[in-house]
């Protein structure tokens, strides 16, 4: 078994390059390791580094200071940068700017067209890939033609195809509908509990981090809380001093308990109307 973690950051600043004259850090101080299989969300104020955080992860930047380590790779070793690409795939925000195929399954190709990859090779990952994303009875689809939610889908196929270890989602499903996000975050978490992927979501939406493994809150290029969904979210000032929002069941939950109300930490909708219910019904 390999216990090294997926991804290090040691000691890592990042200055874009005409800041650096001025010593505008992005980000500073960042210690960070990801473990394999993890599930991670990232949260974080506008502006406090989410993006760049993700794009050192892939080596699409360097770091200005430190090391960024992937696989057990460098990202600073230009000769494995591709490797490292590959490794770590990236969803962005908007779906119509991902697309590169005029179909569905020349979109998922492109990217294994890219590495070479055999056409019998070929022709097996992309069956594999969309129907993993449940997307394969649009195999010949013109994917402008899709919804929101779908091409967010294809996309994420044309990273599985290429059988990465992590992927990283930079604010995914910012630009879809709720059915939209519902289908993108249920497909990341399957592909994390049933593949083994390593998921790591940036997001704005905190709801989107309850079941994560692992929570990271930045803000003003560090890291400022770094836990389990329950640690960071039980710390409801401190959250909203980063001018952070909590999922509306901790907001709620932590309103009652404010007025008077004895009621266990909740992360869920769910848990927070059982307790209110069982609170109810014995009176
Ligand atoms: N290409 C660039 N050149 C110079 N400064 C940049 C560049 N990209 C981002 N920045 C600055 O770096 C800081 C961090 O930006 P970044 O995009 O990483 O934040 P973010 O947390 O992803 O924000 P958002 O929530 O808005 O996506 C910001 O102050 C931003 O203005
Ligand atoms: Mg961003």
């Amino acid at each position: 078994m390999n216990e090294e973690p997926l991804l290090t950051f040691r000691d890592v600043s990042f200055a874009y390059e005409s800041d650096w004259e001025q010593r505008v850090v992005v980000l500073q101080g960042i210690n960070l390791s990801i473990e394999r299989g993890a599930f991670v969300s990232i949260l974080g104020h506008n502006g406090s580094g989410k993006s760049t955080l993700a794009k050192l992860m892939n080596g699409l930047l360097l770091p200005s200071e430190g090391v960024v380590i992937v696989s057990g790779v460098e990202t600073r070793n230009s000769e494995a940068i591709w490797e490292v690409r590959r490794h770590v795939g990236m969803v962005f925000q908007n779906p119509d700017n991902q697309i590169v195929g005029t179909t569905v399954e020349d979109d998922v190709a492109f990217g294994l067209e890219n590495l070479g990859v055999e056409p019998g090779e070929m022709r097996r990952r992309i069956d594999e890939a969309l129907s993993s994303v449940g997307m394969e009875q649009f195999l010949t689809a013109q994917p402008h033609r899709l919804s929101g939610g779908q091409k967010q889908r294809v996309a994420i196929a044309g990273i599985i195809a290429m059988r990465p270890s992590l992927i990283i989602l930079d604010e995914a499903t910012a630009m879809l509908d709720p059915q939209g996000r519902k289908e993108v975050m249920s497909l990341v978490y399957r592909l994390n509990r049933e593949e083994g992927i390593t998921i790591l979501n940036i997001t704005h939406f905190p709801e989107e981090a309850v079941h994560s493994d692992r929570v990271i809150v930045m803000r003003a290029g560090e890291v400022y809380m770094d836990g389990t969904p329950a640690d960071v979210f039980g710390q409801v000032e401190r959250l909203q001093a980063a001018g952070l929002d909590v999922p509306q069941a901790v907001r709620m939950r932590h309103k009652l308990v404010q007025n008077g109300l004895e009621m266990p930490p909740v992360l869920h909708q769910e848990e927070l109307v059982d307790h209110l219910c069982r609170l109810l019904l014995t009176k």
